[in-house]
């Protein structure tokens, strides 16, 4: 046997007896810290559901919103419950699946949030409401504030009323578009005027409330659109091609 291929069958041997040793062991999961107030129901609900989906789990009740201003996450994205975990900021009802994806790919970012308190959002299912399940979005909080569709969680037709009827109450404004940007969720549009956001007519980006709106058109397209402000970022939430 030459020399090299005595080191290469080293090598393989070594790993071969390696490989099950560490294959066998899960990646730790850093600890996951969470501020929140003693009295919020959902929080806890939160917690045990994070437990319950193998996380560690250390909790200060002592209320979140300066903890939330202390990690940098901005208020337009708060809720009621802080996180932090390996260097990321989580706010609010964030599902477990996203936390693992978020430590896994590890993005140069914030964190995740969950605005609000979606009715469908993990902590946020319990039986008091019922069959109910609203449409939401985990957003990456990107480093420089603005939040991107990390994964976007379909409602149920119960949800999807609600919503609807909220969509059908914004005014159509008109526009074409110029570019559909399928990765991270935008869509570039030169619309006219947009009267509930008192926006003049101009070329702008806006996101989307849900990423399949981006599938109904393409550049060039003339559309009709309802538009609004999500968390503070101007957001497409209906787009149907002209007739
Ligand atoms: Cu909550
Ligand atoms: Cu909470």
């Amino acid at each position: 046997m030459q020399r090299r291929s005595l080191i290469s069958a080293a090598a393989a041997f070594t790993a071969a007896v390696a490989l099950p040793t560490w294959a066998q062991t899960p990646p730790a999961l850093p600890v996951l810290q969470v501020w929140k107030d003693p009295n919020c129901g959902c929080c806890q609900d939160w917690v045990n559901y994070m437990q319950a989906d193998g996380f560690q789990v250390q909790v200060f009740d002592t209320g979140n919103a300066a903890v939330r201003k202390r990690l940098g996450l901005p208020d337009a994205f708060g809720s009621c419950h802080t996180g932090l975990i390996g260097g990321y900021v989580i706010e609010g009802h964030v599902n477990a699946r996203e936390i693992r994806r978020l430590l896994a790919e590890k993005p140069k970012a914030i964190g995740l949030a969950v605005p609000g308190m979606p009715v469908g959002s993990p902590g946020m299912d319990g039986p008091v409401y019922g069959e109910r399940r609203d449409a939401y979005d985990v957003v990456l909080v990107q480093a420089d504030g603005t939040g991107r569709v990390y994964q976007h969680y379909a409602g149920n037709a119960a949800g999807f009323k609600r919503t609807g009827t909220a969509a059908e109450a914004l005014p159509m404004a008109e526009a074409e578009v110029r570019r559909v940007d399928t990765a991270n969720g935008k869509i570039s549009l030169k619309h006219g005027e947009i009267k509930n956001l008192d926006m003049p007519p101009m070329t702008m980006v806006f996101q989307v409330s849900d990423p399949a709106l981006l599938g109904k058109v393409k550049a060039g397209d003339k559309v009709r659109f309802t538009a609004t402000k999500v968390n503070g970022a101007y957001t497409v939430t209906s787009i149907e091609t002209a007739p």
